[in-house]
């Protein structure tokens, strides 16, 4: 998979792409990350990418012209054309069953604003999916594009070491996931639960899909209905 980033603030990137799942799939040849800076495609001396809102209002507005550029030029790189995401709190929740239905795609293009907001006709223009990851406003898209990068990638065909993780994952059957623990049995009196050392596989089953219904009813019963 090739996944395109645009945005004012490539250096951002650096640390979540460098490390963990992300960084080893990226060695391993399962995604190439691929970051342009719109303001490279600024026309004037000053690199100017954004402007006063018409109608008059406070902060600045991302410019049509420099991010047309930039996507041009990025959608040029590669023969697929790509699936075009805008990162903006008005969009689409971004949820498990969107990072799995992205992580299906040849080739992802994110384009992170930053600023008061888009110019209407970025979105009008490009025919992008706006996504949000969650109602609360950012000061711009690079979080929530590397939100979406992480939750994409980890999915990708060996992007995990164990085949199962990402099966056993919250979300990924609409329940969260249940409890996990490791050595040692008893940590300041807290033990595991018995059944988890029985190395009765049926029973550990039964226990975790009941738990992981506990869980959920208790947390987030919103998911049940
Ligand atoms: N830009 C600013 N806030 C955002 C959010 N919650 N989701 C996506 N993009 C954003």
């Amino acid at each position: 998979m090739r996944i395109d980033v645009l945005t004012l603030f490539p250096e951002m990137f650096a640390s979540p792409l460098g490390f963990s799942i992300v960084k080893r799939a990226q060695q391993r040849g399962s995604v190439n990350i691929v970051l342009s800076n719109i303001r490279d495609f600024a026309k004037d001396s000053y690199k100017k990418v954004d402007d006063k809102p018409y109608g008059g209002g406070a902060g600045m507005v991302l410019m049509c012209q420099p991010v047309f550029d930039c996507l041009e030029s990025v959608q040029k790189q590669d023969s697929q054309p790509g699936r075009v995401i805008l990162l903006t709190p008005q969009g689409k929740k971004f949820d498990q069953p969107l990072a799995k239905e992205l992580a299906a795609e040849e080739r992802l293009i994110l384009i992170a604003g930053h600023y008061e907001g888009f110019d209407e006709r970025i979105r009008l223009g490009t025919g992008a999916l706006e996504v949000s990851i969650g109602d609360y406003v950012l000061s711009g898209g690079e979080l929530p594009a590397m939100v979406i990068i992480d939750a994409v990638v980890r999915l990708l065909p060996d992007a995990l070491g164990d085949e199962d993780s990402a099966a056993n994952d919250s979300f990924s059957d609409g329940l969260l996931e249940y409890p996990q623990y490791t050595r040692p049995e008893e940590f300041k009196g807290m033990k595991v639960p018995p059944v988890l050392l029985s190395g009765n596989h049926k029973e550990i089953e039964n226990w975790r899909k009941q738990q992981a219904l506990e869980k959920t009813k208790k947390q987030r019963p919103d998911l049940l209905k």
